[in-house]
């Protein structure tokens, strides 16, 4: 019997259910209430206020402005939402990298005013003091190692992390560390599938892929893309479900011209 279609909430613990009974963990991102309502109806086990939120809902180049105030923002329309999944948000740039206190003081307004059930955080041991400190005040915290979109000036490009043995191994000697501090669950974002499997294999804990192959426990995308309303973004590891873009842009189209011609409203949709 699957672990979770008998759920009614999903837990941390339901998600370590999952992976010690080998059952794939669907995440998707969610930024605003109506979308989070429908994947939560759809059945998603995780709901990530991702701070993708600054690409796609701000139209940023990258994910370093969106602030704390904003997450928020996000995470609340997303509580409000749900009923099953867990939700999970980021701790955005500069609100967890300086120090432990500044890190725990954003978690805990994240918490407190979005209602959110646990927070990511991108990086490895360098962010450890934080990770333990955040733990210790009873939060859950997903880890997120190899392209870790928050250091895209240091890393130059959106390409594949970790094909080299030395960035390898510090990627696998964090994966371990996180696991040991308490982390819940582990995003793996754009690294070789071999080494997402050997991950995977060696932790507890459920580690989430986006573009990291089959060899992990659970996979996540951003919604936006899985829907096709990011047109123009098509990296390899993106399956498209749909070509939202498109058919907004067809039924827009078809508004505007009965609007035009006068055929929006008739007869039957007025008072
Ligand atoms: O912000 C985000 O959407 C993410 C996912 C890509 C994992 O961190």
């Amino acid at each position: 019997m699957s672990v979770n279609k008998e759920i009614k909430r999903i837990t941390t613990h339901v998600l370590q259910a999952m992976k010690a009974q080998n059952e794939p963990i669907s995440m998707l991102t969610a930024y605003d209430f109506s979308m989070a309502r429908i994947l939560d109806e759809a059945g998603i086990d995780v709901l990530l206020v991702g701070d993708s939120a600054s690409n796609v809902m701000a139209g940023h180049e990258t994910t370093l402005p969106i602030t704390l105030d904003q997450m928020i923002y996000h995470a609340a329309s997303v509580v409000r939402a749900v009923k099953r999944a867990l939700v999970v948000v980021d701790l955005p740039f500069g609100s967890y990298q300086g120090n432990s206190k500044n890190a725990l003081d954003s978690t805990i307004r994240i918490m407190k005013e979005a209602g959110a059930h646990a927070v990511k955080m991108e990086g490895g041991r360098e962010i450890q003091e934080s990770i333990i400190r955040i733990l210790s005040a009873g939060v859950p915290v997903m880890g997120h190692l190899g392209l870790t979109p928050q250091s895209i000036y240091k890393f130059g490009t959106y390409t594949v992390r970790a094909r080299e043995e030395e960035e390898a191994e510090k990627l696998i000697s964090d994966a371990k560390l996180l696991q040991e501090l308490g982390c819940f669950a582990l995003v793996l974002e754009k690294i070789p599938a071999n080494l997402a499997r050997r991950v995977s294999e060696e932790l507890l804990i459920p580690t989430i892929g986006i573009g990291a192959g089959s060899g992990v426990n659970g996979q996540v995308l951003v919604t936006h893309d899985l829907l096709g309303i990011t047109k123009d973004f098509q990296p390899r590891f993106l399956r498209r479900y749909l070509e939202l873009f498109e058919e907004i842009k067809v039924a827009v189209e078809a508004y505007i011209s009965d609007v035009r011609s006068g055929d929006f409203p008739n007869d039957k949709e007025q008072y």
